[in-house]
């Protein structure tokens, strides 16, 4: 079974018109306005979509979000049963702050093929090297740097590793310092660092650490399509937490995730900019149009390109 392709149009313009409602909030200093104009938009356009989608990542849950909650029905309820995953503002602080990166994203894997991931961090690996035992989140920081030079033929000198710049990962930031790996530190937006490892004019061999659980299978699902290796290990810190996890089916709480665990089967991904960044540029009004540059995969058709659209605003 595959996605039909009559879907990628449609779901381009979902983050589309979602990255355009939270770019007219671009520099106000308010992640809630921005992140609530981006939700909005992306449900009532998935609502216009003849399918029977069902939230499995989104604002939430039930009682924390009331539009895009995991579990949500979105769709006309007519044709393919669908998994979605979203994200419709990630980088809610570069849109406040009119940085580089903010995205909309969303996924959508045939029913049950997409992780339900819970609202907790998870510990994640991705790099373009698809061989098993060269990267692994069981090995140390230092074991797959140097798995992946000797695969690469690079000296540790000439690779270069993305991590989001948080003191939580002072450990391997120091590892990788004194390896001599170049850094690529971000300050948010994970999606777009996993995804950095997916082609060579990005110049980053290894993304790492922890971040957003949501995230990583949003970024999964790009990584398969490029045919890229990931793993993730979700991090439950309270009992609460712990709770949520195993009500949501997930019962061996260390267990690390391959990337085909979390996403199977067909999918589409679409990665429209809010602010320009490295994997795409930002909405741009112009008189009554505004131009969007989406990154969009689609597993079953090897379509993976950043696609970039005029539009009737
Ligand atoms: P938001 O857009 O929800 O603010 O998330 C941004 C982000 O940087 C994600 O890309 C990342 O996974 C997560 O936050 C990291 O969380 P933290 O800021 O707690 O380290």
């Amino acid at each position: 079974m595959t996605i039909d392709k009559k879907f990628i149009n449609q779901f381009i313009n979902i983050t589309s018109k979602a990255a355009l409602a939270a770019s007219y909030i671009i520099g106000k200093k308010d992640k809630i306005v921005a992140d609530k104009a981006a939700v909005d938009s992306m449900r009532s356009e998935l609502n216009k979509i003849n399918f029977q989608g069902e939230i499995v990542i989104g604002e939430g849950e039930l009682d924390e979000a009331p539009m895009l909650y995991i579990g949500e029905k979105v769709g006309t309820n007519e044709g393919p049963k669908l998994d979605i995953a979203v994200d419709p503002l990630e980088g809610t602080n570069f849109v406040a702050n009119n940085l580089p990166g903010a995205l909309s994203v969303i996924a959508i894997a045939e029913k049950n093929n997409l992780f339900k991931a819970p609202e907790t961090y998870m510990e994640k690996i991705s790099t373009k090297v698809n061989e098993k035992n060269v990267i692994d989140l069981d090995y140390t920081v230092k074991q797959n740097i140097s798995n992946l030079s000797d695969h690469l033929n690079k000296n540790p000198e000439n690779l270069t590793a993305c991590i989001m710049d948080r003191p939580r990962h002072k450990e391997i930031i120091d590892e990788l310092n004194k390896l001599k790996v170049n850094l690529k530190l971000i300050t948010d937006g994970d999606v777009s660092g996993a995804l950095l490892v997916t082609e060579e004019k990005y110049n980053v061999d290894i993304f790492l650490g922890t971040g957003g659980g949501p995230e990583g299978v949003l970024a999964a699902a790009a990584l398969d399509a490029f045919n890229c290796n990931f793993q993730g290990r979700f991090l439950f810190k309270t009992d609460e937490d712990k709770a949520r996890a195993k009500k949501m089916g997930i019962n061996d709480l260390t267990k690390k995730y391959e990337l085909n665990e979390i996403v199977t089967g067909d999918s589409i991904f679409c990665a429209t900019g809010i602010t320009s960044g490295d994997l795409v540029a930002g909405i741009e009004i112009q008189d009554n149009n505004f131009v969007s540059e989406t990154l969009v995969t689609h597993k079953s058709s090897g379509l993976k390109k950043v696609i970039k659209l005029k539009q009737n605003l």
